[in-house]
């Protein structure tokens, strides 16, 4: 089995990098700086040449603040690429896994988990984006899409990293009480789309480990972890006035993808020991 990844410098794109290399798997990887997956072109070069027998999509644009005034570049990476990689992929025969976001929900369920067949409405512009992405890849049948949250792993651009990275700055650290999601490790992610594939998985999935929480219990629970003596106090989001507006409650449920693979996943707990 040969894969071709992109986005490879992300966190998720390390992790895969790290279970390829475990796996003995043939892969060639690429972020933004040797193959900009925004000029179909090269895109469609490298495939072809490459002949991979499955494309994973690592590469998006994240900065969720900055696309709500810099459209143009969210739009192009999470939807126009996504949606050209769809073409040349199925030109080709050749599969793609591609991940989408807890942020096409609006957040307004109540604090019910959001399931797969849930309504979506995507509140800012990159949700906006990752929304039209994922649709563009499930636009083909046999692609899988895994809609993730809350995603930590090796990096910096991740909740983990940057409040460990205040709590050696600040003992008394405000975190916010109001928003709700599912803290994801990226070695999570990694085996479930190796058994999804395994087990000749198609098309949308929620992936995240069991229950939910508030960042206030996420940041307690990193700091218990880590046995640090920081105080983190409750505060609202709305204090922080941030351009893009975020769902409050986006939390999603596993469940279809537990009976397909026919497992069990821990609760988001369970994966701190991988920091
Ligand atoms: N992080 C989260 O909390 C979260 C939550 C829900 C869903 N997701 C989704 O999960 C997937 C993996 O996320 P992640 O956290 O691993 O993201 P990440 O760490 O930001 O990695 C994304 C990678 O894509 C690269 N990239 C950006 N534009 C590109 C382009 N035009 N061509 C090629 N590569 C490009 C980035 O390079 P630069 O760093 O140089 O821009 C970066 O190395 C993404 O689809 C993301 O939208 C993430």
């Amino acid at each position: 089995m040969k894969i071709l990844l992109l986005g490879a410098k992300g966190q998720l794109g390390i992790q895969f990098q790290k279970e390829f290399i475990n796996r003995r798997i043939d892969y060639l990887a690429h972020d933004v700086d040797s193959l900009d997956i925004c000029s179909k072109s090269e895109l469609k070069n490298v495939v072809a040449v490459y002949s991979p027998d499955l494309v994973i999509n690592c590469a998006a644009y994240n900065n969720v603040d900055v696309a709500e005034s810099n459209n143009y570049i969210a739009e192009a990476v999470n939807y126009t690429a996504v949606a050209d990689l769809t073409e040349i992929c199925n030109d080709l025969n050749i599969r793609l896994v591609h991940f989408s976001s807890d942020y096409v929900f609006d957040g307004e369920k109540n604090s019910a988990l959001y399931v797969e067949t849930d309504n979506v409405n995507p509140i800012n512009y990159y949700g906006r984006t990752k929304l039209l992405g994922e649709q563009a890849a499930l636009s083909v049948p046999s692609n899988l899409v895994f809609r993730l949250s809350w995603v930590y792993g090796d990096g910096t651009q991740n909740f983990v990293y940057k409040f460990l990275s205040w709590t050696k700055q600040n003992q008394v650290i405000r975190v916010s009480c109001d928003e709700f999601s599912v803290p994801t490790h990226c070695s999570l992610i990694v085996d479930l789309v190796f058994r999804a594939l395994q087990n000749d998985l198609s098309g949308l999935y929620h992936l995240c480990p069991d229950g939910y929480c508030s960042r206030l219990e996420w940041a307690k629970e990193v700091l218990r972890h880590k046995s640090l003596s920081n105080i983190v106090i409750p505060t609202y989001r709305a204090e922080f006035d941030l351009p893009a507006k975020r769902p409050f409650f986006s939390a999603m449920d596993n469940n279809k993808l537990c009976r397909d693979l026919n497992i069990e996943i821990p609760e988001w707990r369970f994966f701190l020991k991988e920091i």
